[in-house]
């Protein structure tokens, strides 16, 4: 009979430090998005399985898991649509200004009848950019077909002139590249520069791929606008942003709706039960 961990708390809110109180005899050890390293595996000689709450695996050190004969699995596909939707919203209050409207009906600014400005950008008819063409990605393409827009795609094993040709070109870039060696500040502040003025870029993949520093700058110059739902160092989230009316923020919400929720919950008991019948798992991550 294995000994699993019990699970983190399931709301974004909720998972702090849970993980590092655990039973040294576990043979499964669950994950939502904290560190597996040598020093956490080191204090589990019995683990047969690390089960990672989430598509993106990039703090579970996979390969010495390999190493250790530990397996690896994620929750791929059942938090597409709902990461594509948030793309998807994140685009449309940030070119909208939907956020800010928000903000100024609020705080009592509204005098005119009808809005004089500042006016927006469009959505419908606006060159999307894809930065990786994966599940995700391509769920984010089939949305932007229906708002009628024009769809420039690069997948994350690109060269690196494909990149940059797609950023010269968008008039809204959304990323959507697994977080990796290669990925780490793909978005660098080269790459940043090459944006056209008044470019809306969207991430809910992870913030390390974006040079956070280099965003901040463009972002306070208010030369570019963004929709982010990932960060550098989360729930930390850079000040110089958080008075900025060209930016909307979200706390990394890409999968927290019901349905995806209990897929992930679901993908990682059966991966559990897989394990303890001696089947194949599920969803194998390969080092
Ligand atoms: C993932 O699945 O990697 C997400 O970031 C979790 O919401």
């Amino acid at each position: 009979m294995l000994t699993a961990h019990p699970f983190p708390g399931l709301a974004w809110g909720e998972l702090g430090d849970v993980v590092y109180e655990h039973d040294p005899e576990a043979e499964v050890l669950v994950v939502a998005n904290e560190t597996v390293d040598e020093a956490l595996l080191d204090t589990l000689p019995n683990l047969k399985l690390v089960a990672n709450y989430g598509v993106g695996y990039d703090r579970v050190d996979v390969d010495e898991c390999a190493r250790r004969r530990i397996a690896v699995v994620n929750t791929p596909g059942v938090l597409t649509d709902a990461t594509a939707d948030l793309a998807f919203a994140l685009i449309l209050a940030a070119v909208r200004g939907v956020v800010s409207g928000d903000r100024a009906v609020r705080a009592g600014k509204w005098k005119a009848g009808w809005s004089r400005g500042p006016l927006a950008g469009d959505v419908s008819g606006a060159t999307l950019g894809i930065v990786g063409y994966g599940r995700i990605g391509s769920a984010v393409a089939r949305r932007a077909e229906g708002f009628g827009m024009r769809v420039l795609s690069v997948r994350s094993t690109a060269a690196d002139e494909e990149l940059d040709e797609l950023l010269r070109a968008a008039d809204i870039v959304s990323i959507h590249v697994p977080l990796s060696p290669r990925t780490h500040r793909l978005i660098d502040a080269r790459r940043l520069a090459l944006l056209r003025d008044g470019t809306t870029l969207v991430n809910t993949a992870r913030g390390e791929i974006v040079d956070s520093d280099a965003l901040v700058r463009e972002l306070v110059s208010g030369r570019i606008s963004a929709g982010l739902d990932v960060f550098v160092g989360e729930p930390g989230v850079p000040q110089e942003l958080l008075g900025l009316d060209n930016v909307v923020l979200t706390p990394h919400i890409g999968s927290a709706t019901v349905s995806a929720r209990e897929g992930m919950t679901r993908l990682v008991v059966d991966n559990i039960l897989a394990l303890e019948r001696g089947e194949p798992l599920l969803t194998p991550v390969a080092p």
